[in-house]
């Protein structure tokens, strides 16, 4: 019988399906990353991996796990995989695309309204009694959204999808930065491709979806944050080291830049202590881009979908590399 080994906790209905099809299941039902040991220790016999970004997943993964065939991803970013290895020692890689697309959206609206409009810092004063009453000017005095101009660094799927809320929702112009012009956004939403320099320059509000690669690693570095608007706000829900977190917080203890809405970290799950200390329109998350009930079910299933199809000779649904 086939060994499937996850290392996360993942949701009851996912694991009984690789059951019910007949697979032996191990899974790690611990929070956290699971660490590097574990992992290699418990691979030996696995035909099939289900695991997280967190997870690094290269040549000794596969020496330790000779007979795997697939690594099912959990997410849509892969890069915590090395494809070179996969490809090496024959074995699939898989992610989960278009499930997270629309919830991951959502949540970089969020984080640019609650940066722009001051939600956390607003939600503190009132929880502390400070709120005294409605005043013309008020300590929370915030930026506005509708109107503004979007920059888009990575007009992929999720970045399609926040231009279509800055466009429709919030009457933003939109402009976007990619490697490759994007025709069916521009046909749909009326967005302008720009250079990167332009992007930075003109931007009230950018937000960053790349992938990280060895382009993208540190896009966002003190030269970068000079040519951005004093007035500008970024957002990051991509990967962390897309942004180099130590110019970041240089940026905006400088005010060379207004705000910040992060979801990713460089050093996840490690926070520069200096933005954990800066709170004015800085607000962060702890990498939620995905986290809705419904959407996690949907990765979890898109995995097992993946590793059933493999597992069972057919080609898989979202391979990679
Ligand atoms: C993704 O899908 O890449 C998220 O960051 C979680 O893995």
């Amino acid at each position: 019988m086939p060994k499937i080994y996850v290392t996360c906790r993942v949701f009851d209905e996912a694991l009984s399906r690789l059951r019910s099809a007949g697979h032996a299941v191990e899974a790690r039902d611990e929070a956290g990353p699971i660490d590097r040991e574990t992992l290699l220790s418990h691979i030996g016999d696995a035909e099939a991996l289900v695991c997280l970004l967190s997870d690094r997943i290269d040549a000794d993964v596969f020496a330790a796990g000779p007979r795997l065939r697939i690594v099912a991803n959990l997410g849509v970013g892969y890069d915590n995989i090395d494809l070179d290895a996969a490809r090496a020692a024959s074995v699939i890689v898989t992610n989960t695309p278009r499930a997270l697309t629309e919830t991951t959206a959502d949540l970089t609206f969020a984080l640019l309204l609650a940066a722009a409009r001051r939600i956390p810092e607003a939600d503190g004063f009132v929880r502390s009694g400070e709120f005294l009453g409605w005043e013309l000017i008020q300590p929370h005095i915030g930026l506005d959204v509708h109107g503004q101009t979007l920059g888009i660094l990575g007009m992929g799927r999720i970045g399609t999808a926040v231009a279509r809320r800055g466009r429709l929702g919030f009457g933003m112009t939109v402009l976007y930065h990619n490697r490759n012009r994007n025709p069916e956004a521009e046909a749909e939403l009326g967005v302008t491709w720009v250079p990167f320099e332009t992007l930075l320059a003109e931007s009230d509000f950018l937000c960053t979806h790349p992938p990280l690669t060895a382009q993208t690693r540190h896009l966002f570095d003190r030269e970068a944050f000079r040519r951005m608007k004093r007035s500008a706000i970024l957002v990051n829900v991509a990967r962390g080291p897309v942004v180099d977190e130590e110019a970041l917080v240089w940026a905006l203890r400088e005010g060379e830049i207004a705000g910040a809405g992060i979801d990713v970290y460089e050093k996840e799950p490690k926070v520069h202590p200096g933005l954990l200390a800066l709170r004015e329109r800085v607000v962060l998350a702890p990498h939620i881009g995905s986290a809705t009930e419904t959407t996690r079910r949907a990765l979890a299933k898109l995995a097992v979908d993946n590793i059933l199809a493999v597992l069972a000779g057919r080609p898989p649904i979202n391979p990679v590399g």
